[in-house]
């Protein structure tokens, strides 16, 4: 297998560990005060408490118009976290390119119903689309290339943002969360996520260029709360391909905690080779690398997302 190079942070001393791909050991920074990859002391984070019952979901968008920023990786891996802390979870695949589906090891170019036929008439029921995963508590909506006609077909509906909130609306309380996985675009697919989503997370590439999209993501976070759903908030801003070796990496960190705040997850997600190996793998790196420091970080935003963003936590 490949090497992993982990970037752990001391205090303000950045050490790097070269490990066989496996045990990179990483305690739990959470409210140990110690300074994060954010350059601010991490905040506390209850652990998650057992849960009794389960739903109804809190709806999370995972979305940013760009590209290759992690949207599909942290839908997966945060997805397989928040299961494996006993959430009953379900993602959405809104992304025709069907990245979602393939990444759970879904053969879905040969699925004949997708999340295509919950949103364009005639309409199935959601439980003829829903499956499970290989991860226990972990359920799919797949999509495939199918879903690309629906913008276009939905264009003359009426409430066609509503669409998918229509969709998800049978199967809500059975779940604790759902994190959709949005396409690279702010067309009207992105809309339907936005509609019926009570928060958003957006994955941002820690690279100077990703700073520039996000007023433009904001802007229709905003005018969606106005014109659809005043409960939509802004979840928060993770920020993913981060690199403590270079400056370039902790410049643009330093920017975007600037502007966005106590928006920005104390959880950063490091560039590590494991997670293109895991598409591959079609698991998430919970499973597929259950002890390195990708799998702990996601456990760490799991932790996060409950505490900041699930409704009753
Ligand atoms: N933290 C990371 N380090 C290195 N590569 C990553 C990381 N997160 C995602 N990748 C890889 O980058 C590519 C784009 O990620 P993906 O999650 O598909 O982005 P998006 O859904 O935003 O287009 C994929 O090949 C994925 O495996
Ligand atoms: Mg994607």
């Amino acid at each position: 297998m490949f090497g992993d190079a982990i970037v752990t942070s001391a205090g303000d001393q950045y050490s790097i560990q070269v490990s066989p791909g496996h045990d990179a050991d990483e305690v739990d920074h959470h409210g140990t005060g110690e300074i994060g990859p954010t350059g601010r002391p991490y905040r506390e984070v209850p652990d998650p408490r057992p849960l009794d019952r389960h739903g109804p979901a809190t709806v999370i968008a995972v979305c940013n118009q760009k590209g290759g920023v992690g949207k599909t990786t942290s839908t997966i891996n945060l997805g397989a976290a928040l299961a494996e802390y006993g959430r009953r979870v379900l993602l959405v695949d809104l992304d025709p390119q069907g990245a979602l589906s393939a990444g759970l090891g879904v053969p879905h170019h040969e699925l004949e119903q997708t999340v295509y036929n919950l949103l364009v008439p005639p309409q199935v029921a959601t439980d003829e689309v829903l499956m499970r995963t290989r991860v226990d508590g972990l359920d799919l909506l797949p999509s495939n290339i199918d879903l690309s006609a629906a913008e276009i077909q939905l264009v003359t509906e009426v409430g066609r943002e509503q669409s998918l909130a229509r969709a998800l609306h049978p199967v809500l309380d059975r779940y604790d969360v759902v994190l959709i996985d949005c396409q690279p675009s702010l067309g009207l697919l992105t809309v339907n996520a936005l509609a019926c989503a009570d928060t958003v997370l957006i994955p941002m590439e820690c690279e100077y260029f990703s700073l520039r999209g996000l007023a433009l993501l904001t802007d229709t976070i905003n005018k969606v709360r106005d014109r659809l759903n005043p409960r939509l908030d802004l979840g928060g801003i993770l920020v993913t391909m981060f690199d403590a070796r270079t400056l370039h990496s902790r410049e643009v960190m330093a920017r975007v905690v600037e502007v966005f705040g106590d928006a920005v997850y104390d959880t950063v997600i490091s560039r590590t080779v494991r997670f293109p190996e895991t598409s591959v793998a079609g698991e998430p790196i919970t499973s597929w690398a259950p002890r390195s420091a990708g799998a702990k970080a996601y456990r760490a935003l799991a932790r996060e997302v409950i505490a900041r963003n699930v409704k009753g936590a």
